[in-house]
């Protein structure tokens, strides 16, 4: 979507939420407390199995933001005296627009081609960073503000006061329906009063995804509003041993820049008490992506891989001071990629390059373990011998929406034109 139309969207909503407030107003005293703005109430304190140790952290929590090029949000004060605290890491990208994609990668590795927000659901035998947790029984949980309840899988949630705040497109685990599909698993994705009564009972899970509402998150508003919602949520954690203790490894970035014209550069800050004293208020200019989460908790607990991204030794370096203890070798990447490339990217879900889902290939991630291969998963559907990407909607009357869920393709290709499932059919042959 172009600026002026993302600009466009971003001053209707504001204008449709003439009621809400327009600068931040704290929900409750503090983030461990639980509140009514917070929707569904909390049903206790979740469970995690024994806690596995990493061999530097044995908590990584990401918090995302959304929408904000390097330079704005380096020119906020909250961020500036946050980096005081950690790394701020100087070479961080999404890795492609809109912002769905971006939360998908971090998550599975791949974005399947994905250019827009759209409602999609990822084929079960696709398999996520749960998955290679789940092996190794490595507690996990997500937390969503504003979601009413938990494992919430609609496209988004109104309040009662109105206002649109949680959408499906910022929780990456429900978009993959092993994820969703799974009710031992859903019940890890949590809303925020889940979040207070678990910060509370010392029982926050040991790989977390934090996702704040389209406002707090700066969406729908801007930096200085989130900069403002993350003073009242974070600093007060940083000193809550429930949260953060000297085995916590924190990650602040934004999904994606705000201008698609310039690459995807994301201020990103290192944060938590397993970052050595004299790391503190550093910078770190080794090049990541958002793959870079998923080898970093590969290498610190020694895991398998996805087989995607996670295995592209380009876009998947390792937080440097996670791979000197892990013992894995960063590349040097001088020649950065352009990650700002949206819509021409192939994939199951871009309809204009399509390519059916594909089985992963066997490659080396951040840990040791092998590849995962995710039950149902066909061996011969995979990379080496995929077809070329053919555009659908130039051959057949099916809309773009058919291919978004696991339910839709089958619909589509069985309803679609003889012409395209013959060449899909062929050239996959
Ligand atoms: C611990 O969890 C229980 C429910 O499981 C909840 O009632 C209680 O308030 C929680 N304690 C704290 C300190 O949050
Ligand atoms: C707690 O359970 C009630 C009753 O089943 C439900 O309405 C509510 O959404 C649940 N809360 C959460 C956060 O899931
Ligand atoms: C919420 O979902 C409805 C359709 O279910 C859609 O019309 C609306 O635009 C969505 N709002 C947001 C903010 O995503
Ligand atoms: C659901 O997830 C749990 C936890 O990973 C797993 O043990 C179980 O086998 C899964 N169930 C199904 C039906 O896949
Ligand atoms: C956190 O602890 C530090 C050092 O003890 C203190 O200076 C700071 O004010 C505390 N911050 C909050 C938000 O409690
Ligand atoms: C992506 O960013 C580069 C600058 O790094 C710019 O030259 C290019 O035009 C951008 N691409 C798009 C599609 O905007
Ligand atoms: C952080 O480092 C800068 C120099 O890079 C220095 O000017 C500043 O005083 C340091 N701040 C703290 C809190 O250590
Ligand atoms: C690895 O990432 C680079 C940069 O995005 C990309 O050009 C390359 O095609 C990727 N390799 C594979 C095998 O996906
Ligand atoms: C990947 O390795 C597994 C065994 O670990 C094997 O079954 C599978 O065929 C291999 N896949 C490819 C594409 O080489
Ligand atoms: C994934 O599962 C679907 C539904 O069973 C199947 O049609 C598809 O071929 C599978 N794809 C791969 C790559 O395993
Ligand atoms: C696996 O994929 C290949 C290539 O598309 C296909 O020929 C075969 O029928 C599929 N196997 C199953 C069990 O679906
Ligand atoms: C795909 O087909 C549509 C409809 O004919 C056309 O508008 C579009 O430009 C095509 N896309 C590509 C990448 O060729």
């Amino acid at each position: 979507m172009s600026v002026p139309a993302l600009l466009a969207i971003s001053a209707l909503a504001k204008g449709a939420s003439a009621a809400v407030a327009s600068t931040f107003t704290a929900p409750a005293a503090a983030p461990t407390d639980t509140s009514p703005f917070y929707v569904g109430a909390s049903n206790g304190t979740i469970t995690n199995s024994p806690l596995v140790p990493g061999k530097v952290f044995d908590r990584f929590i990401q918090i995302w933001l959304e929408n904000t090029n390097y330079a704005s949000a380096a020119s906020q004060p909250t961020f500036q005296q946050l980096s005081t605290q950690g790394i701020t890491l100087t070479s961080y990208y999404g890795v492609t627009h809109t912002s769905e994609p971006n939360y998908l990668a971090a998550v599975g590795g791949d974005f399947w081609g994905l250019y827009d927000d759209d409602f999609v659901a990822i084929p079960s035998n696709m398999s996520t960073i749960v998955d290679l947790l789940d092996e190794k029984s490595i507690s996990w949980s997500e937390y969503m503000e504003n979601m009413p309840s938990d494992g919430y899988a609609g496209f988004n949630y109104t309040n009662p006061d109105s206002y649109t705040y949680y959408v499906r497109k910022h929780n990456p685990l429900i978009m993959y329906d092993s994820v969703a599909q799974n009710s031992t698993r859903t019940a890890r994705i949590r809303n925020f009063n889940d979040f207070a009564v678990d910060v509370g009972n010392n029982s926050l899970s040991q790989w977390i995804f934090v996702t704040p509402n389209l406002r707090d998150d700066g969406h729908d508003t801007d930096v200085a509003y989130a900069s403002d919602w993350l003073t009242y949520w974070l600093p007060s954690l940083l000193n809550d041993t429930n949260f953060n203790n000297d085995r916590t490894l924190i990650l602040f970035t934004f999904d994606e820049t705000e201008v698609y014209t310039i690459n995807n550069q994301v201020y990103s800050i290192l944060l938590g008490g397993v970052i050595p004293e004299n790391l503190r208020n550093t910078t770190d200019n080794t090049f990541y992506t958002h793959y870079s989460t998923l080898s970093t908790v590969e290498s610190n607990w020694d895991l398998g891989n996805l087989g995607r991204q996670d295995t592209n030794k380009t876009v998947a370096n390792v937080f440097s001071f996670v791979a000197d203890v892990t013992g894995y070798k960063n590349l040097d990447v001088t020649d950065i990629p352009l990650l700002n490339i949206t819509e021409t990217i192939p994939g199951p879900l871009n309809p204009q390059y399509y390519v059916p889902y594909l089985a992963p290939t066997n490659g080396t991630g951040g840990g040791s373990g092998p590849t995962y291969i995710a039950p149902g998963t066909n061996m011969t559907l995979n990379a080496a011998n995929a077809p070329a990407p053919v555009n659908l909607t130039a051959n057949a009357n099916g809309s773009r929406a058919g291919i978004r869920s696991a339910e839709g393709a089958r619909l589509w290709i069985s309803a679609g034109s003889a012409i395209v499932v013959g060449i899909i059919v062929s050239t996959l042959v």
